[in-house]
This record gives C-alpha cells, structure tokens and sequence, in this order.
C-alpha cells in the first residue's frame, strides 16, 4: 500500500503536483512551508509543517515518502540539494505523472521522476531521478535523460538525445536527433540545438540575421 506523501515547498510547481496527486487520489497529508497556503491552492488544507527540521522530528522515513515541490531554474540548484539531503537521510522520493500525460509502455523512469500534463514520452526513453518532463514536453524514442534535468514546457527533444545530469532544456527548445548535452548545461529558451554540448556550456539562440533582400 503506498505510503502518505509530503510535499517539500509551496510555490507554483509544488500546486501542480498537487493537482495531479489529489485528482489521482493519492494520499498527499502535509505540506513543508514556512509561510501560509493561499486558500486557492490545491495545497490547501493539508497539515502544515514549518521547516526540514520539524519534518524530519515529524515523520521518519519508513512512515511517509516525499514529493519534491521545488522548481528548477538554471543558476539554482536547491531542488537537487533537496533530494540529496533527504535521500542521505534514508527517504525515498514518489513520482508524479500526470494521467494527461502520454507515456509510452516502455520507459526506464528513475525515483522522484515528474511528467507533467501534456508531455509525452516515446519508446525506450529513459528519465533519471528527480528530473521533470515539464508541461506539453516531447521526449521522443530512445533519448536517455540524465539525473536533476528540467526538461522545460514545450521543449522538443528528437530520437536519441542524451543528457547528462543537472542539464536544464529552456522553455520551447526543439534538439535534433541523437544531440548529446554535457552534465549542468544549459540550453536557453527557445533554442534550436543542432550539434554537441559540452558540459557547463550555457547555449542561447542565434541573433536572427537576414539571409535575402
Ligand atoms: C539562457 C538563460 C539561462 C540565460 O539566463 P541569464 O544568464 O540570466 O542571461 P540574461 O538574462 O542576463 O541574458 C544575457 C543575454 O542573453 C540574451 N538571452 C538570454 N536568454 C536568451 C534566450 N533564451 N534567447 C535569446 N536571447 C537570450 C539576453 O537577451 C541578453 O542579451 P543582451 O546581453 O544582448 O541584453 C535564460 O535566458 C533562459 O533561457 N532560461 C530558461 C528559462 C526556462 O526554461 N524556464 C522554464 C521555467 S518552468
């Protein structure tokens, strides 16, 4: 039987996982916060928990499983730290995935892994733990997604892309097929990648330039 949930965090990510875990029915109870829910967050309602602190002289490992509520933006690296002080502590992370997404039956998904409404993940792709699929992403057939990536809404990765851990995708990029993207880079919104990335590379588009008068 599945443990109850806590979330770590309240921001915007942490409501949409919300979302998804309370319209499956799963058994979300508190929530770590150091400030007041909104009363029109899907957060609402659940127990309060002030800090990691209070959380971990509340519930031990073997009694609930955490939900990583925190965000991922390049430059911030606290939702990585999260997992990795927790998991040193013996918990283990849920993942959330969204009925709305569309998932193919064969997947390699790591612990902690979210897939957001709208993405869709094809055959013999693999996510590792604690990466998300953001809103509408597409991961198509055999891309290996390493650990900590925020695959970000709307971005489109072709056949074969491989990514190494902590990588972000910006908001839109498309990648073509069989790209490999070094671990903590960053590949900017709306890029259109075409070759290798190296690791700690920060990659942005190209100015648009004019080709004809
Ligand atoms: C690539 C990125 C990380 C760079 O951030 P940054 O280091 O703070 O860079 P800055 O915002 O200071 O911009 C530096 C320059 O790069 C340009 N730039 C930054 N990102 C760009 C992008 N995605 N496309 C085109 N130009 C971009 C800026 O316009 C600026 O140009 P200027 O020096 O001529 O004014 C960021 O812009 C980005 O794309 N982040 C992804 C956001 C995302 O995916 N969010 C998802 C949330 S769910």
């Amino acid at each position: 039987m599945a443990k109850p949930l806590v979330m770590l965090g309240a921001g915007g990510h942490a409501a949409v996982l919300a979302e998804i875990l309370l319209e499956q029915k799963q058994p979300l109870i508190a929530v770590v916060a150091p400030d007041s829910i909104p009363a029109n967050s899907p957060l609402a309602g659940l127990k309060p928990i002030a800090s990691d602190e209070q959380l971990l002289s509340t519930y031990s490992p073997e009694e609930v499983e955490l939900v990583n509520g925190l965000g991922s933006i390049p430059g911030n690296n606290l939702r990585w730290k999260l997992f990795e002080f927790f998991s040193a502590k013996g918990y283990r992370f849920a993942s959330v995935i969204s009925p709305k997404a569309n998932l193919s039956n064969y997947l390699e998904l790591a612990e902690g892994v979210q897939i957001m409404m709208g993405a869709q993940v094809q055959t013999n792709a693999s996510i590792g733990k604690n990466s998300i699929i953001n809103t509408g992403a597409v991961v198509e057939h055999d891309c290996k997604i390493g650990a900590h990536n925020h695959i970000a809404p709307g971005v489109t990765l072709s056949g074969g892309v491989i990514t190494g851990n902590q990588v972000h995708i910006g908001t839109g990029a498309s990648v073509i097929q069989n790209i490999q993207i070094g671990e903590q880079a960053v590949i900017g919104a709306g890029t259109t990648l075409v070759r290798n990335v190296p690791a700690k590379q920060t990659i942005i588009p190209a100015a648009s330039r004019v080709l004809k008068n």
